[in-house]
């Protein structure tokens, strides 16, 4: 089969290549990869900056895809050949509070990803894939949709007469945006450019704040909300910014930690976080039941992952330098 492997950290190490097709062993499923869609995390991983020291020599990336089984090892149940699945990034995680074991199995590194034609997968590292999705739209699902549902239903229970604050409009934030506006909630979403947040309203943003021509975004949506500040904020940017986070929460809001695309370590006021009563969150994607009860969510709301470009196979590289560059929503590259 034809997979691309990362044999050590840097773009010019990923190569397409043709390695041996791998054999389902106990409870697990041989998946034909129909589509993958890229995060974030799949950049900075080959860039040697998403935990290095637990990857792979020869690691075949991407976390994210979705594809049909083509084969069962013994003892699977649960599914059967020609049934479609959908990847499960921490593909051990079920239920329950986080475990640091579970690190060690996300998909697209530590374990192999979906950049490939075929890929073994847990049985219980998969759901099955929404009757009314491509296997292109399943694909951007497992941790761009997740992650945002988890943030704002597991741990902010976000509901209508709330207020959350979306940064940007990439893969993360369209889905946030889809979920929270179906949920009811007022949502505020800061980008780059107008153009993208036109495009977002469209989605469901109630109000929009540009970040470049208004760089004091928190005291924009302080001013949104008469001063109260949000519910909820997820925080895609990181770095020194989620001080400005804290400020656009209300009192006893919720700044979830996502992301960290402005830098991975901040300085941190404690009295910022004191006076405001600040709940600061972590979120690491999300687990299996979540990502079930998301899947009929999406079903119910009808709501449709935004796919901003799709590429062929060959085409991993280009499809890289798009996520690098900016897309609106996700980008795919279909694999099968
Ligand atoms: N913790 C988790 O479980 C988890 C899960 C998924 C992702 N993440 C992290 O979340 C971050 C976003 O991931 P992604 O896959 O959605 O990335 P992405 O698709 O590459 O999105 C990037 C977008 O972020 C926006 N952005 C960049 N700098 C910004 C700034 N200073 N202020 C506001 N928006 C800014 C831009 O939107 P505009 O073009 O509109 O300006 C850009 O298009 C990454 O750091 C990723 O690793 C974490």
């Amino acid at each position: 089969m034809r997979a691309w492997t990362l044999d050590d950290f840097g773009f010019e190490n990923l190569h397409l290549k043709q390695v041996p097709t791998p054999v389902a062993g106990a409870h697990e499923l041989l998946v034909k990869v129909s589509a993958v869609s890229l995060n974030y995390r799949d950049k900075a991983l080959v860039e040697g900056i998403y935990a290095p020291e637990k990857m792979p020599k020869g690691l075949i990336p991407v976390a994210d895809f979705a594809g049909v089984v083509a084969a069962v090892g013994e003892g699977v149940t649960a599914f059967g050949v020609g049934e479609r699945v959908t990847s499960h990034f921490y593909s051990t995680w079920e239920d329950g509070p986080w475990l640091p074991e579970y690190a060690d199995h996300q998909l697209g590194g530590p374990l192999g990803g979906g950049l490939t034609e075929y890929q073994v997968l847990g049985e219980n590292a998969v759901v099955p894939t929404p009757a009314g999705l491509t296997d292109e739209q399943a694909a951007t699902l497992p941790i761009a949709a997740l992650t945002p549902w988890f943030a704002m239903r597991e741990y902010g229970n976000i509901g209508a007469g709330d207020t959350v604050l979306v940064q940007g409009t990439g893969g993360v934030s369209i889905f946030a945006i889809q979920i929270a506006a179906a949920l009811g909630a007022r949502v505020i979403v800061t980008s780059s450019s107008d153009e993208k947040l036109t495009r977002a309203r469209k989605l469901g943003a109630t109000d929009t704040i540009n970040y470049r021509t208004t760089p004091d975004w928190a005291t924009a949506a302080l001013e949104l909300t008469d001063g109260a500040g949000v519910d909820l904020v997820l925080d895609v940017v990181g770095g020194e910014g989620i001080r400005d986070s804290i400020r656009a929460a209300r009192g006893g809001g919720m700044v979830a930690v996502v992301g960290f695309l402005n830098g991975q370590s901040t300085t941190l006021d404690l009295m910022d976080v004191i006076w405001h009563q600040t709940r600061i969150q972590g979120i690491a994607v999300g687990h299996r039941r979540s990502f079930h009860d998301l899947v009929r969510f999406l079903e119910d709301h009808h709501i449709h992952p935004v796919i901003d470009t799709v590429y062929d196979f060959p085409d991993a590289h280009a499809a890289y330098d798009q996520l690098a560059a900016g897309a609106f929503g996700k980008i795919v590259i279909q694999v099968a």
